[in-house]
């Protein structure tokens, strides 16, 4: 009953929330208009280039490729246009199982997610313009230098830390002044990146005790990794800038650039015998279409729908193939090298003072008016996280700068908003919520979520069936490799560490424990253990299904230009190219990845031409 009201609560406080942004007339105050929508009646038989996606590389190899204007280039998405309400950056968590997502969950494999109905883990993915930038929490983070000398050392010229840190440059437009100086920041460019203009007490106290540990505050994005940080993000003007606010917006009137949206492609065409790519087709309106690409189709869906349109297509394993009757175009490996972050969710300590964020405290009338009116306040925290840091476990080298566990801070909790939506876009069941959090519902309490940096264990994307629409099975295997979850203890005690620092014992910090866990002993691995296998948290970053690597490497799926190996005009630009899962959060990767692989594209096009 109580989760029913406090549902009710943030429906009426959401449509409150659109209703003082739509009278407020908000979007008129946006200085770029959204992309057009082109109607099928308008779209042409053929294009030099085709583009499937519109997320953080899919908008921008749309943005680099139309740069050229004798390209013409159309941009398909499965999803529409972005919401008053993705733009609030504290409201990300209430996208998730709303109709810009894909809802996808993980097959149960009895090892991870037990906390969760079914014991599946629920696998948000965007299905809008901007694809999962939409739906994310907005954390701008590169990962480590080292994680691209390795993927350069694998084999794969022009992918090192250098070139990385070129196309970040490239896309970057950071707010911050101090920033703007060093060498590894840049403004001017598409994508804003700023700290939100609202901040609480206690990711102040989160910085201090960063230094009772022994690290330094510093810019995680900068030099050194290791260190804590105040979180800066995908921000701009306290609303969240998508890619699709980023790169598409500002050029929505090129003449050479279509965009399709609620146009979702089930499959590429290519001809079995030359193995040239001559197309794809797409549902739209419950019609199905085909258009021609005259140079090549990029597969921009993401690290689940990239792998399934390759197997729809014929390209992937054999036997996988072969399973669904679907005629083999391209033996690949297509669906394994699965890497995604996994962490624990709810390690919770209660304070006695009113510092952190809660439903009661943040869903009024004056934070929507000081969102609305400033682009300020609470509303403008991401998702809740306010702090990162990335930290060295016993396993790690710590003079290595090369760290194995990162740390999301968040001035709340799983009850902090007494179930309303947290709980269900973390897919908890019902049991384990009123088990472990019903009773502090009232009570202000901060988080930290230690995520595994570079996970061994492996998993796979694999099809359910042929029909395109059908979701495909995901198996994170979390957990498969033995180390991942030592390291992983080693991660919440550092957790615990963090919250026994002389700065959040001034707040009464107390660790919540799962009551289920207790009986194993308080801060013993077992304990953490059963916290972890219980509330596993995916941090939302699968990548690797289709590798890059060099023609020797077996697993390899596209070659270091991003050419799927076999087949003429076909790309992957996405987060499925990556060899290995970088040591830090998605998003800014992947957008790395884009630009990249649109100056790869132009390299090969206009230099022939
Ligand atoms: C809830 C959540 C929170 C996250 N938080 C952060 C964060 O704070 N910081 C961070 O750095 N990273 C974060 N990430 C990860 C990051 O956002 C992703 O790694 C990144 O967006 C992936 O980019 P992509 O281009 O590979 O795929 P996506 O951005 O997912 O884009 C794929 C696009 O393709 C479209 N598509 C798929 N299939 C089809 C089809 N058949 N036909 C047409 N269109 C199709 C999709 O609708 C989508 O728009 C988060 C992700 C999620 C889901
Ligand atoms: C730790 O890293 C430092 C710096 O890279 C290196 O000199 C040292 O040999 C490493 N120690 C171990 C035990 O690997």
């Amino acid at each position: 009953m109580e989760a029913a009201a406090a549902a009710t609560n943030v429906g009426v406080f959401v449509s409150a929330l659109v209703a003082t942004l739509t009278y407020l007339n908000y979007e008129y105050f946006d200085t770029e208009n959204r992309p057009i929508d082109v109607a099928t009646d308008q779209l042409l038989d053929r294009y030099d280039f085709i583009v499937v996606g519109s997320g953080s590389a899919g908008a921008v190899v749309a943005n680099r490729l139309s740069e050229v204007e004798r390209w013409n280039v159309l941009l398909l998405e499965a999803g529409g246009d972005e919401t008053e309400i993705s733009d609030v950056p504290l409201m990300a968590a209430y996208l998730q199982q709303s109709q810009l997502d894909w809802k996808y969950k993980s097959e149960p494999q009895g090892q991870a997610c037990l906390a969760m109905e079914n014991g599946r883990c629920n696998w948000p993915r965007g299905k809008v313009i901007g694809g999962s930038s939409t739906l994310n929490y907005m954390l701008y983070l590169r990962g480590n230098k080292k994680d691209y000398d390795i993927w350069e050392s694998l084999g794969n010229p022009g992918w090192g830390s250098a070139d990385a840190l070129y196309y970040f440059k490239k896309s970057e437009d950071n707010k911050n002044p101090y920033l703007i100086q060093t060498h590894y920041h840049s403004s001017g460019g598409y994508l804003t990146v700023s700290e939100p203009p609202y901040r609480t007490p206690l990711v102040a106290a989160f910085l201090e005790a960063g230094k009772q540990l022994g690290y330094k505050n510093r810019d995680i994005n900068g030099e050194h990794q290791s260190g804590f940080m105040m979180a800066q993000g995908t921000i701009r003007n306290g609303a969240r800038c998508s890619t699709g606010k980023a790169f598409l917006r500002p050029i929505r009137l090129r003449p050479n650039l279509h965009v399709a949206m609620n146009s979702h492609v089930t499959r590429v065409l290519i001809d079995p015998v030359s193995k040239i790519t001559f197309g794809v087709e797409f549902l739209r309106d419950g019609k199905l279409y085909r258009i021609r690409a005259r140079k090549e189709v990029i597969l921009s869906a993401g690290a689940v729908n990239s792998p399934q349109l390759l197997m729809l297509s014929g390209i992937g394993p054999k036997k996988e193939l072969e399973r669904h009757k679907i005629p083999v175009i391209q033996d690949l490996q297509v669906g394994n090298n699965l890497q995604d972050h996994i962490g624990l969710g709810g390690l919770t300590f209660l304070i006695n003072r009113p510092d952190s964020i809660t439903l009661d405290r943040v869903y009024s009338v004056g934070t929507v008016m000081q969102y609305a009116v400033w682009g300020g306040g609470p509303l403008t925290i991401m998702g809740g996280v306010e702090g990162l840091a990335f930290v060295n476990t016993k396993y790690a080298n710590a003079s290595d700068d090369f760290p194995d566990i990162e740390f999301h801070f968040v001035s709340g909790s799983t009850h902090s908003d007494r179930g309303a939506q947290l709980k269900k876009a973390h897919g908890l069941s019902d049991l384990f919520y009123n088990r472990v959090f019903k009773s502090i519902e009232n009570q202000d309490a901060w988080s930290v979520i230690p995520m595994l940096l570079r996970p061994r264990s492996r998993g796979t994307i694999r099809l359910r069936s042929k029909r395109p629409l059908d979701p495909p099975l995901i198996y994170p295997n979390y957990f498969f490799d033995d180390f991942d979850m030592k390291t992983l203890i080693e991660g919440a005690k550092i957790g615990v560490a963090l919250s026994q620092t002389p700065a959040f014992q001034s707040y009464g910090s107390r660790l919540h424990e799962f009551p289920q866990c207790s009986p194993l002993g308080k801060y013993s691995d077992k304990f953490f253990e059963c916290m972890i296998r219980l509330y596993s948290a995916t941090i939302y970053h699968p990548v690797g299904t289709a590798k890059m690597g060099p023609y020797w490497d077996q697993q390899a799926v596209v070659d270091p230009q991003l050419r799927v190996y076999g087949i003429k005009g076909l790309r992957v630009i996405d987060a499925s190219i990556m060899p290995n899962l970088v040591s830090g959060n998605t998003n800014a990767p992947v957008i790395m990845i884009g630009e990249k692989g649109s100056d790869l594209i132009k390299e090969f096009w206009l230099k022939k031409i």
